[in-house]
């Protein structure tokens, strides 16, 4: 089945760059916002970079409701907000994807590091806030926006995908639909907080390399 796939958010560049690589490959897209309009915007933008793209555009909360798997793309600061703002719209059996990095800008430090959540990591933040049989899914945080709208290109990025097993295997098998990214198992929800802090150390390598289309990350040795 080819599930919907909701991005709320999807007018920031994160999210803009994940409606467009998955309009690409041919999948349903619902951009969200906290201003309908605004998601009508850039699900225009996506049919103007992308022929044919099935994409439209909502308020967060009719978005939530359109689609089986929901991915957060606001900035962590405003996760549990918006997590709050659609916790009614929700229902048992959606995933919910964090690819949140909780940030030091978060509370007005730099980029470079991330700071403490109480849950362990934003992703499970998230879990702790969302109904009884919703997952919540954590992927793409390693992923540059930069890299994914330059649609022309392949995205050289690994996705290390942690959560429960059938719902993480969902996200797994939305990977391979960018041109460059590769799924690899990350395990239990746990895991998300290793994953979250190595965007702080990209950006800071970003920084340091002057890279300011951003690095991506692969790991070795797998035999497959
Ligand atoms: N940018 C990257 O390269 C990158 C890489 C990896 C992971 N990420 C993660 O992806 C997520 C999105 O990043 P981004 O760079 O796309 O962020 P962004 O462009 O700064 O913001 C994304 C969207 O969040 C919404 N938003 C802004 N302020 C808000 C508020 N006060 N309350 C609720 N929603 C608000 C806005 O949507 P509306 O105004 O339309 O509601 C905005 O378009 C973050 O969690 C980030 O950690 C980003």
């Amino acid at each position: 089945m080819s599930e919907t796939i909701a991005i709320l958010g999807g007018t920031g560049d994160q999210g803009l760059g994940l409606a467009l690589r998955f309009c690409q490959a041919g999948r349903k897209v619902i951009i969200g916002s906290r201003k309908a309009e605004r998601a009508v915007e850039a699900a225009e933008n996506v049919r103007s970079q992308v022929e044919g793209a099935d994409v439209e555009g909502y308020g967060n909360e009719e978005a939530t409701t359109k689609a089986e798997i929901v991915i957060l793309s606001v900035p962590f600061e405003h996760t549990a907000g918006t997590v709050k703002g659609i916790k009614d719209s929700l229902s048992e059996g959606q995933i919910v994807v964090s690819m949140a990095v909780p940030l030091a800008t978060a509370i007005g430090d730099g980029a470079v590091r991330t700071i403490g959540i109480w849950q362990g990591s934003a992703a499970e933040m998230v879990q702790s806030l969302v109904p009884a049989g919703v997952e919540v899914v954590s992927a793409f945080q390693n992923v540059s926006a930069h890299r994914l709208q330059h649609l022309g290109e392949p995205v050289e990025c690994d996705v290390v995908v942690s959560g429960a097993k059938a719902a993480r295997q969902k996200i797994m098998d939305l990977c391979p639909l960018v041109d460059g990214l590769r799924a690899l198992d990350g395990g239990p929800l746990s895991n998300a907080r290793i994953v979250e802090d190595i965007t702080a150390l990209i950006i800071g390598m970003n920084i340091r390399h002057k890279l300011p289309d951003g690095l991506g990350i692969r790991f070795t040795g797998l035999t497959e």
